[in-house]
């Protein structure tokens, strides 16, 4: 029989959040801090980051970068382990969606897209695995959507780059279990930030506040498993059609996404 997985606790060592300045992972830093960690806050707009730190100093500390940098990343992550101890629990959550995309398919706007959802995300994995299975203790989460699970005509790019950090999480999360590693997948439906404000063309239904998404979220690294999907209407709509032959799945769709077109 398997052992239970690692779930991270504060006093095992302190939490990691990329993308933390605004949105998601602005709230999941404050809800983690609420939950007893000290949390290493990391994204590029320095101000904001400080900003948060200064509402909890003793607990929530800045740490601007950016995850495109390859080798700034290790450094950096090298640096919190130095300043803070070991990283316990890492929610890798910095992504972009750019709205120009539904205008045309076009192979910079791909570039851009992956560099920050695909690659950024690997560039934290990289070091942050290397570290959590030479202790042999860590929990990483990573934030992929659940329009990761079908093709969405709006979402080519952004869609693809979650569905590719989804396979991602899966495979990771059988190849690091023997080292202690803790994988998670947090698959979920429309919370309120800049990217969401974007979208002016389609309804988005079951639309939380980012405050609630970060306590589900945060209960779902504390209950464990490997996905955390919400809201369970959409996650069960999303894989019904993912489960569907293709005829049946891209009539499914039209018909989804012709009734949730604002007229
Ligand atoms: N909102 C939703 O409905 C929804 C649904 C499913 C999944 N998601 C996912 O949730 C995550 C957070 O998005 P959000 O909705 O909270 O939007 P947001 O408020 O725009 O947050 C995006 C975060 O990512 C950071 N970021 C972007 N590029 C970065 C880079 N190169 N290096 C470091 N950090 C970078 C941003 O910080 P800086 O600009 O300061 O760098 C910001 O903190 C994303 O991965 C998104 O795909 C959101």
């Amino acid at each position: 029989m398997s052992k239970k997985s690692y779930r991270a606790k504060p006093s095992d060592g302190i939490a990691f959040v990329s993308g933390a300045s605004s949105g998601i992972g602005r709230a999941v830093v404050i809800e983690l801090a609420e939950r007893g960690y000290s949390v290493a806050a990391m994204a590029r707009r320095a101000d904001d980051l400080r900003e948060l730190a200064a509402t909890r100093p003793a607990q929530i500390f800045a740490y601007p970068g950016d995850v495109r940098d390859t080798a700034g990343n290790r450094t950096l992550i090298a640096q919190i382990e130095k300043d803070q101890g070991p990283i316990a629990l890492a929610f890798l959550n910095a992504g972009l969606s750019l709205h120009v995309e539904r205008e045309g398919f076009d192979a910079a706007l791909v570039a851009q897209t992956y560099a920050v959802n695909v690659q950024g995300t690997a560039n934290c994995l990289d070091p942050l695995l290397a570290a959590m299975a030479q202790r042999h203790r860590g929990q990483i989460a990573i934030n992929a959507s659940l329009a990761g699970y079908n093709g969405l005509p709006s979402s080519a790019i952004y869609g693809s780059s979650k569905a590719a950090l989804i396979y991602m999480a899966e495979a990771l999360s059988q190849m690091y279990r023997e080292a202690g590693v803790t994988l998670q997948v947090i698959n979920h439906g429309f919370v309120r930030t800049a990217m969401t404000d974007q979208e002016k063309d389609f309804a988005q239904p079951y639309k939380i506040e980012p405050e609630a998404a970060a306590k589900i979220i945060c209960d779902g690294f504390e209950r464990g498993g490997f996905e955390i999907a919400f809201p369970w209407q959409l996650t069960a709509l999303s894989k019904f059609i993912r489960a569907l032959p293709y005829a049946a799945k891209f009539k499914l769709m039209d018909y989804a996404v012709n009734r949730a077109k604002k007229p």
